[in-house]
């Protein structure tokens, strides 16, 4: 497959007859994830189309299947009805139009009645001119839709926006439509970078989710990075919110210390008279681990809010050697959204508690002696009175807690990573979740999590420090794909 030109859903199937060794190659590796999704070959990365429908739940995701670098993106498609037990599917979305030839790129979907309406970025860069600098000339982001009665078979794509639809002050960047409800409007978001290079959201507006208009753009009092990638606007507990991805902001003490960032801000919206107020000037942190970006919400049936991230990031000077075996980068776990006090709070879904097995329970002594675990398992830990504490995690991956400061240092085990922190005043529990690869910890409730891939082949876990507590640990099964 060549990387500027186009992909159909022949060319995809044809290519996959003659591929069995590399999907065997990539099925036999040891760092293949138990309980995260995966590309069967190859990349993945933001997750797209997030939806439940009559019962089912549909992850689409950036894809290519072709390599393990993501140079050719299509959507690939994952189902599952309880999180646990989950469906391949044939990809959903092919670079097979002018419109989006080099790249179907990140866009969500809609349910309405007995329709899934979805919009996404069609990417399209242009070769006739060698002066571009696809910055602001040479690329083309068209805004396209199209729609299905069951999350498999699709409409024609339909142009709704492109260039002379976006101001005139904007770059070639914009992309990652979503879309909300509020009132008898639609509201759609895309991520921009702005001709002065400033990262911005626009909102546009609809009746009817075909015909668009400008309405607003959100962005700080002061310039926050040069692009915001992936927004999701939504209402969670009574709380608008904001997540997005800024790229090109600088790290300030333990805040923003990734390439790209993923944050959330606050804001109140008066749609009726279109003004808006960021709670803050600048967005928490949504993860403070190596590997988290582009998430994306969507509530189910149940009107739970439920947050998949990309369990990766682009452009980061440390890597995976999953690559070795020709697939890179998974999607997190299923987690549901709350809004306490201003606060983005993050717990896995529980059905994730469906995969767990041989329940052990220890007090604090026996932490601190250690506890034999395979390299698959959940421990949750709650701490008292935690004035330092230090918890090793396989080989030398370490999350401490001193000053009011809590660390996490990935070791040997980090690929390139190094460490990352955050300030608590208080510890009061982890959660961890431990798959081949990976790493998810959530902190005081889901206040803070840190997600990351990790290294290291030893298993085992110990706890030691000036605190009291006690601790479950659960060995966890894989999904079962069907
Ligand atoms: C975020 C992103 C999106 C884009 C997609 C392309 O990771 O850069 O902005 O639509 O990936 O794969």
């Amino acid at each position: 497959m060549k990387k500027y030109e186009k992909v159909r859903r022949e060319d995809y199937e044809a290519w996959y007859r003659e591929n069995r060794g590399y999907r065997e190659r990539v099925r036999a590796d040891e760092n293949r994830l138990a309980y995260h999704l995966m590309p069967e070959t190859g990349w993945l990365n933001d997750p797209n189309g997030l939806c439940q429908f009559q019962g089912l739940y549909h992850i689409y995701y950036q894809y290519t299947p072709f390599e393990p670098t993501g140079e050719i993106k299509l959507w690939g498609h994952y189902t599952t009805r309880d999180f646990i037990h989950y469906k391949q599917e044939e990809p959903a979305l092919f670079p097979d139009q002018d419109m989006d030839a080099h790249g179907v790129y990140s866009g969500s979907a809609y349910v309405e009645g007995n329709t899934i309406h979805y919009f996404y970025t069609g990417n399209v860069k242009l070769f006739d001119r060698d002066d571009y600098d696809y910055i602001m000339s040479g690329r083309v982001s068209n805004t396209i839709h199209f729609t299905s009665q069951d999350g498999y078979h699709f409409s024609a794509k339909e142009l709704v926006l492109n260039h002379k639809d976006y101001p005139a002050d904007m770059s070639c960047h914009i992309r990652d439509p979503k879309v909300f409800k509020k009132g008898e409007f639609y509201y759609m978001v895309l991520g921009a970078r702005d001709a002065r290079s400033r990262g911005t959201v626009l909102v546009y507006r609809s009746m009817d989710l075909i015909k668009w208009e400008y309405f607003n753009r959100i962005t700080g009092k002061e310039p926050f990075g040069y692009m915001w990638e992936c927004p999701d606007l939504f209402c969670l507990d009574d709380q608008l919110c904001l997540i997005c991805c800024p790229q090109g902001v600088k790290a300030m003490g333990t805040e923003y210390q990734n390439v790209h960032q993923c944050t959330v801000f606050c804001l109140d919206y008066d749609f009726g008279e279109n003004t808006f107020r960021l709670k803050s000037e600048l967005p928490a942190m949504v993860d403070r681990g190596f590997d988290f970006y582009a998430p994306q919400t969507f509530q189910d049936e149940k009107g739970r809010h439920i947050l998949i991230g990309w369990m990766g990031i682009p452009d980061a000077d440390y890597t995976n050697p999953t690559v070795q075996a020709g697939w890179q980068h998974a999607l997190t776990m299923p987690r549901q959204l709350h809004m306490r006090e201003g606060r983005l709070l993050q717990q896995p879904l529980e059905e994730m508690e469906e995969i767990r097995r041989d329940r052990r329970d220890y007090d604090f002594a026996k932490l601190e002696k250690g506890v034999e675990t395979g390299l698959v398992f959940e421990a949750c830990i709650s701490l008292q009175a935690c004035r330092d504490m230090r918890l090793t995690l396989r080989d030398d991956v370490t999350l401490s807690y001193e000053n009011g400061l809590l660390t996490l240092d990935m070791g040997t085990c980090g690929s390139g990573r190094t460490r990352r922190s955050v300030s608590l005043e208080q510890l009061t529990g982890l959660r961890v979740f431990s798959d081949t690869t990976s790493l998810e910890i959530f902190v005081n409730d889901g206040r803070e999590v840190f997600t990351t891939r990790v290294y290291g082949t030893h298993p085992g876990m110990r706890i030691e420090g000036n605190c009291s507590g006690s601790g479950t640990v659960y060995e966890l099964n894989g999904f079962i794909y069907e």
